[in-house]
């Protein structure tokens, strides 16, 4: 490995190797975010698709399906179409959370209105069925329509299981596969599948993508109160004004004691938030060491999406693909 390889973040890397694949993939986005009628589409989607975003979900298909030895063109379409499957719940996302941050950027319910952003979203998921529509392939289409299904399952979860203090671990992971993960091993799998893979690949994908993409929302559920807005280009506490009931607020609930039960009772069921409460929750969690915990959870997950690994063939997208297990939880150290 050269100096230059070393330095670089795996995402980086799985980046650079797949560099003129992604090019494709991003003008097949820019040419289908396009609308002849209607300017305020090309303007919202504009608006987020340029701020960047690092383009996860479409290197793991593209990762996935090269591979699995594919060399044909329809990898590029399943990569714009699980982009934009992301853009869509991103959009409709930040209405739900009223978050005014994303990807360092204003958000465009707060730029434009969340009429906009329902709509603009709306419009990004039937792009992203007429796109996943075009390989020819049931299989690819069941999965990609399934997991659309599961994550607006995922998002509606959590709206319940909001403020609602009972909720527990195994909840907490049932949303996390669902808002989160179902894409992740949606757009190995279609990647798999696309190839020709057998079973074994494709369950090994599959269950790869599951586990990372559960990594990495715990990861990024740590980052809500550990990270800074600057590096996540997001506000940080948003989870805790949301009142969601994340990982880190789970772990540190089951072990409170009356006296912490009040508080979490006031900030989280009632609502009742004041000045200093978000660093209050946060000695709290330092108390029980629920960041440690939580850590280590993600963690433990990352070193079952490198184990589904093995059974794949040798590939340095192999190997690529067990760095960024890694470096999505690394985010949080
Ligand atoms: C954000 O995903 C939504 C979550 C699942 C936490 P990313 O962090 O992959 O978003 P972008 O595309 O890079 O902005
Ligand atoms: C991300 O969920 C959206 C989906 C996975 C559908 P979150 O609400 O937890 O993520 P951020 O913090 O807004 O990116
Ligand atoms: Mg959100
Ligand atoms: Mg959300």
């Amino acid at each position: 490995m050269s100096l230059d390889e070393t330095a670089q973040k795996p995402h980086d890397r799985l980046g650079a190797y797949l560099a003129c694949d992604l090019e494709r993939v991003n003008a097949l986005i820019r040419e289908r975010m396009a609308s002849e009628h209607a300017p305020r589409i090309p303007e919202v989607t504009a608006h987020l698709i340029e701020a960047g975003g690092k383009r996860l979900r479409p290197m793991l298909t593209l990762a996935a399906a090269r591979l699995c030895g594919y060399d044909g063109d329809h990898h590029i379409r399943l990569a714009a179409t699980v982009e934009f499957i992301h853009t869509a719940t991103l959009l409709h996302d930040d209405v739900v959370d009223e978050s005014r941050q994303r990807r360092g950027r204003p958000t465009a319910n707060l730029l434009w209105d969340n009429k906009s952003s329902v709509l603009v979203g709306d419009y990004l998921f039937a792009r992203a069925f007429q796109l996943m529509v075009e390989p020819g392939s049931l299989r690819v289409l069941e999965i990609l329509s399934n997991a659309s299904a599961t994550i607006a399952e995922g998002e509606v979860l959590q709206l319940t299981a909001a403020q609602d203090l009972r909720t527990d671990e195994g909840t907490y992971l049932k949303v996390v596969r669902g808002k989160t993960a179902a894409l992740f091993s949606a757009a190995t799998e279609a990647g798999a599948v696309l190839a020709g893979a057998d079973d074994t690949e494709v369950e090994a994908l599959f269950t790869y993508g599951d586990a990372l993409g559960i990594a990495f929302q715990i990861a990024d559920d740590l980052l809500d109160y550990g990270g800074t807005t600057a590096a996540i280009g997001k506000n940080v506490g948003d989870d805790f004004r949301e009142r969601k009931l994340t990982l880190p607020v789970i772990k540190t609930v089951a072990k409170a004691d009356e006296a912490e039960r009040a508080f979490w009772r006031r900030v989280i069921e009632k609502g009742d938030q004041r000045e200093g409460d978000l660093e209050q929750a946060l000695r709290l969690m330092a108390r029980h060491r629920a960041m440690e915990a939580t850590r280590d959870d993600a963690l433990g997950w990352a070193e079952r999406a490198k184990q589904a690994l093995v059974a794949l063939p040798a590939h340095d997208l192999r190997d690529m693909l067990a760095d960024l297990a890694d470096y999505v939880v690394a985010r949080v150290n």
